[in-house]
């Protein structure tokens, strides 16, 4: 039995990962360690919450003794890191908590892994720390130009793993993820928000002239991505995972509005994102060159999407109906309307 620690596992890809395991492989006892902020759902991991194989531990990835803990606790062999303060639009007004967990956190991670000798450290990026890229496609060798606190403070976290692979031999595999959609996504991520505003008959708030670039990717291919660096990836490497092919927004927009025969007139243009990143767009030859592939192009990936919110309204409508949510969503758009 191989045992893993899915930091973050609570969240939107972490859960999706789980879910994925735990059925992919038998031989596999499974950890998530989560410190259950806002982002955090333990609604996301219910399928999976009487499997002997899994366990639950609630805890911070920068609290060095609760880490070395659940370290010693599990005999951890793997270590795959998703926790992370994740929404660019948060790093604008609150960069702090990025730093503390996207940097730091991931330093405390690497300490365990060096202590504990464990075979592999996998460490989730983003395809953000290149920054925008207005022509061609970035490849793993580019440098880092990231333009947001969020991208910047995942760019630390990168460097950080590849530092400790240089100065001290540890197993570090890092993917570059793009803009993942699907199940238990918090719907204050724009394919999710808009779903659910769609939904409701309420505006759906395009950032600036919506023509903004993306590279949407489902989340299950984002997931196998992983588990094949995890298997065949090269100890010290990086690798991009996206499907290659970016969508803009207003395009992405229209494709949810059209699934949910909900008319157009619900798209309400507001202000821009400060600094908002215009383009990203990877290469993703070399974890191809594994054998991986994606199975969902956009228009499978953002049906299923939009199958599953409509699915599954109870999970999306306890999050939108609290407090915290309505209080963040009052403060992240009003008054932001520009005329159409
Ligand atoms: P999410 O916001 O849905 O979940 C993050 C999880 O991390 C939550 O469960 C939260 O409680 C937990 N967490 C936050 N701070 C923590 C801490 N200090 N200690 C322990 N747990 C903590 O995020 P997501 O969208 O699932 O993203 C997961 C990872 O993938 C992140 O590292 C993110 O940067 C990366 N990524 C995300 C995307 C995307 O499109 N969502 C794309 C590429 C890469
Ligand atoms: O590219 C990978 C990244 O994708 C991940 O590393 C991040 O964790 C994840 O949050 C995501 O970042 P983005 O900023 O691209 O995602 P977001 O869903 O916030 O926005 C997607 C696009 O939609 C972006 O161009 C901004 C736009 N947008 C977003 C929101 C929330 C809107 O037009 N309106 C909105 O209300």
């Amino acid at each position: 039995m191989k045992n893993f620690l899915i930091t973050g596992g609570a969240g939107f890809i972490g859960s999706n990962f789980v879910h994925l395991m735990l059925k992919k492989y038998d031989d596999i006892n499974v950890v998530v360690y989560d410190k259950m902020t806002y982002a955090g759902n333990l609604d996301n991991l219910a399928p999976v919450a009487d499997d002997p194989r899994y366990n639950f531990y609630k805890g911070d990835i920068c609290d060095h003794a609760t880490v070395d803990e659940v370290m010693q606790k599990y005999k951890i062999d793997i270590i795959v890191n998703f926790a992370a303060e994740t929404h660019v639009d948060r790093s604008l007004t609150e960069p702090g908590g990025f730093i503390q967990t996207d940097v730091y956190g991931t330093y405390i991670l690497l300490e365990a892994a060096k202590k504990y000798e464990i075979e592999r450290y996998h460490q989730i990026s983003t395809d953000e720390v290149y920054g925008a890229v207005m022509e061609g496609r970035s490849v793993e060798t580019d440098p880092l130009e990231p333009r947001s606190p969020y991208s910047a403070a995942k760019a630390g976290g990168d460097m950080m793993c590849q530092a400790y692979y240089t100065s001290f031999d540890i197993p570090i595999t890092i993917t570059r993820g793009s803009n993942n959609i699907g199940p238990y996504q918090y719907p204050e991520k724009v394919v999710p928000l808009f779903v659910s505003n769609a939904m409701e008959d309420k505006p759906l708030p395009l950032y600036g002239d919506g023509l903004q670039m993306r590279d949407y990717q489902y989340v299950l291919d984002h997931c196998e991505g992983i588990d094949t660096v995890l298997q065949k990836g090269k100890l010290g490497e990086i690798y991009n995972l996206g499907t290659g092919a970016e969508t803009t927004n207003i395009t992405m927009t229209k494709a949810i509005l059209h699934l949910l025969g909900k008319p157009e007139s619900l798209i309400q243009p507001i202000t821009d994102r400060p600094g908002h990143d215009r383009r990203y767009a990877l290469d993703c030859g070399k974890i191809q060159a594994l054998g991986w592939n994606n199975q969902y192009n956009f228009e499978m990936a953002i049906e299923a999407t939009v199958k599953w919110y409509v699915d599954n309204q109870d999970w999306w409508h306890k999050i939108k109906d609290g407090e915290r949510y309505k209080e963040y969503y009052n403060r992240q758009y009003s008054g932001r309307e520009v005329e159409k």
